[in-house]
């Protein structure tokens, strides 16, 4: 129900900085999520948002209105936390109660909103159960409820499904994302679980350090990542390190591979495993000078993974190669030990090459 927008803000703890000029949109009713390894700064930027913690430079506003000095309790914020704890000795309902009471809403209506709101999350038979007669799951909605009952303008998630199990955790998902559309709420959303990341949201944020790495929707990120960092965050990508001449991106190993995006100063080229074909040798024959991008390997490695088969393939001398193939036809034959031929498409490489500017390597794209 708001739109809130990250101006340069940045967190400085005492020996560190935890976020670095960030700068973000979040659109009204937009579901974003918020990726990046361990210590990156999510919870950091979450809870400035909330008002939980100042922020040491730059604006947060939600629509127009600047609330980087407003107090946590007069933002509007619904906020589960990360480990999210209930209050053990109070019933679902007065944990749900709780955010109301600290506003002095009024006993009646009190009531009547948290019956709503156990609905809501289907558990309007659970009003009187303490938190320790609910499995996991039951706990994690009255969280939810806990946030939501107060009519939030913005909700923000931080791993909200960290304590479930798979099937429980995908239950939850849903319902959140189900909710959140109904509501029309503008969320973000922390996750550890890429395929929830790329499932539940709109657009995804990656984090790294402090700093935003790319801002995409799941298909930008992972078909077109910015940097070397998000092609390896998101998905499993194989890379290699070289130069470029002409549209030849020869590896430091001596291979070479043509490739369609060409950049002349490229260094590193990454490739997704399920883009990669693999055969066996005594079908396609030794991969022939003809051939585009066919590369001779050994299968050192089968895993089955239900809907696909991941290979580990090693190619010349002591370097391997993570391919992935559909199950759609029968996984058969590609044993451990066994010669194949793989093929990398052109058209599906990344390429990166080194920036003046930083460490790390970021993407080109030509045009
Ligand atoms: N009160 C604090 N004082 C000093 N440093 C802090 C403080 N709180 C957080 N940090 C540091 O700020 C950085 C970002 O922490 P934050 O909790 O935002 O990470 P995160 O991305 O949520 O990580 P995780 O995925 O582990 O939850 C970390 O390096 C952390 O050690
Ligand atoms: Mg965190």
């Amino acid at each position: 129900m708001s739109k809130i927008t990250l101006k340069n803000v940045v967190k400085r703890y005492d020996s560190s900085v935890a976020v670095r000029e960030m700068s973000l949109e979040i659109e009204d009713g937009e579901f974003l999520a918020l990726l990046g390894p361990s210590g990156c700064g999510k919870t950091t930027t979450l809870r400035m948002i909330a008002g939980f913690i100042e922020v040491s430079d730059g604006r947060i506003f939600f629509a127009d209105q600047d609330v980087t000095d407003l107090p946590a309790n007069r933002r509007n914020t619904g906020m589960v936390f990360q480990g999210f704890a209930l209050f053990p000795h109070m019933t679902a309902a007065q944990n749900v109660a709780y955010g109301l009471e600290m506003r002095r809403v009024p006993k009646a209506e009190t009531k009547e909103r948290v019956a709503k709101v156990l609905d809501l999350v289907q558990l309007g038979g659970f009003a009187e159960r303490m938190p320790r007669q609910l499995s996991g799951g039951q706990q994690q909605r009255v969280a939810l409820a806990r946030a939501l009952v107060i009519n939030p303008h913005v909700l923000l998630l931080d791993e909200p499904l960290s304590a479930l199990d798979a099937k429980l955790r995908h239950e939850v998902r849903l319902q959140i994302r189900q909710l959140q559309q109904s509501l029309g709420l503008t969320t973000i959303f922390v996750t550890h679980d890429q395929e929830e990341a790329l499932s539940l949201a709109d657009r995804l944020v990656v984090m790294n350090a402090g700093r935003i790495e790319q801002i995409g929707s799941p298909a930008d990120l992972y078909e077109r990542p910015a940097s070397p960092f998000v092609a390896d965050f998101i998905g499993k990508t194989n890379f290699f390190k070289g130069t470029m001449t002409g549209d030849m991106f020869s590896t430091d190993f001596g291979l070479s591979l043509k490739v369609a995006p060409r950049v002349a100063a490229a260094t590193l080229l990454g490739v997704r495993p399920e883009k990669i074909k693999i055969a066996k040798r005594s079908e396609a024959g030794p991969a022939g000078q003809g051939d585009i991008n066919a590369i001779d390997g050994v299968v050192e490695l089968v895993s089955y993974l239900g809907p696909s088969t991941e290979y580990c393939v090693r190619i010349s001398g002591d370097h391997r190669v993570l391919v992935q193939q559909s199950n759609r036809v029968a996984a058969e034959g590609l044993e451990v030990g066994q010669p194949a031929v793989l093929t990398i498409p052109p058209e599906w490489c990344f390429m990166f090459k080194a920036d003046a500017n930083a460490d790390d390597l970021k993407a080109v794209r030509p045009g």
